[in-house]
């Protein structure tokens, strides 16, 4: 081996070090979006959304009312599908499959793509029989005292168990906003989705219910990619690690959320984060 090939090899592994560094600095996308256009009957509620989602962390969607952030959440698990007229293109991929392949079950997807509504909407059936339900349909336990197991995880990890241990047969409905809101965390997490969409989750809930759902969903991003739309700027800034500015149908603009809060690029997202719009 001579002096010219020792250097290109040691130059080769040097190079090679160095992405394997970048690699594990940036975590793996999730969810990529690629040209989203959206429609409404005639109404084109969204254009062009290319966006990366990171894995196991928190991205947040902010902007003004209006502007799309939902339609493009329910773009994620399909839910788009159930709305008369509305029409989605372009590409959305989770870990590279796509997620429009008229081969894939979408019952399976939204399996894996879990979702949080604004208001706490359990079913009018028992704590036990609310987060039993998904693991039942998608058959994830075969004995009642498997299924009781998971129950009792998803409580946990919900941090609603302590409060509902000993009334697992009262109703959902009967609790708190806070502990519904949980409730609802809990019976999206019992079915071991991948990714959670949380539409504004704390916007009916008091400040202590909200710190609550905040801390969870810390909690959470060490399992589960988690996408959270919030009217809330500090809530954006206190749970995110990355944040998507939405107006008018667009994403203006996206980075940590840190950068996006301090030096925002588009007078647009400048203009919303100071509270002169929105
Ligand atoms: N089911 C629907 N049918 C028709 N238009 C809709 C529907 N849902 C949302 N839109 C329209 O699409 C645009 C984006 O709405 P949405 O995604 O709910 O915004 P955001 O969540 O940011 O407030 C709005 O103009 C809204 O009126
Ligand atoms: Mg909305």
């Amino acid at each position: 081996m001579n002096d010219t090939t020792m250097s290109d090899s040691t130059a080769a592994a040097v190079a090679a070090a160095a992405a394997l560094a970048k690699a594990a600095d940036q975590p793996a996308v999730k969810v990529h979006a690629d040209k989203v256009d959206v429609y409404y009957g005639d109404k084109h509620a969204l254009k062009a959304v290319t966006l990366d989602i990171p894995e196991r962390s928190v991205t947040a969607f902010i902007g003004p009312s209006g502007c799309g952030k939902s339609t493009f959440l329910r773009c994620i698990n399909r839910m788009n599908d159930t709305i008369d007229g509305c029409r989605v293109t372009g590409e959305i991929l989770i870990d590279g499959g796509d997620i429009y392949d008229p081969r894939l079950d979408v019952v399976e997807l939204r399996a894996r793509v879990g979702m949080v509504f604004q208001k706490p909407n359990p079913f009018p059936k028992s704590i036990f029989e609310n987060v039993a339900y998904g693991p039942r349909i998608h058959g994830l336990s075969r004995s009642k005292s498997e299924l009781a197991e998971i129950v009792e995880a998803s409580l946990k990890r919900a941090s609603l168990w302590e409060e509902v241990k000993d009334r697992l047969q009262e109703s959902g409905t009967g609790l708190s906003g806070g502990q519904q809101q949980r409730l609802c965390i809990a019976r999206a997490i019992a079915v071991s989705p991948e990714v959670i969409l949380m539409d504004e989750p704390c916007s009916a809930l008091d400040p202590i219910a909200t710190a609550r759902i905040e801390e969870l969903i810390d909690e959470l991003k060490a399992n589960f990619t988690i996408i959270i739309v919030t009217h809330s700027m500090q809530q954006a800034a206190r749970v995110s690690q990355k944040t998507a500015f939405f107006h008018l149908g667009v994403v203006v603009e996206t980075g940590p959320t840190e950068q996006i809060f301090t030096t925002p690029q588009d007078k647009r997202t400048q203009d919303y984060i100071t509270g002169r719009f929105g």
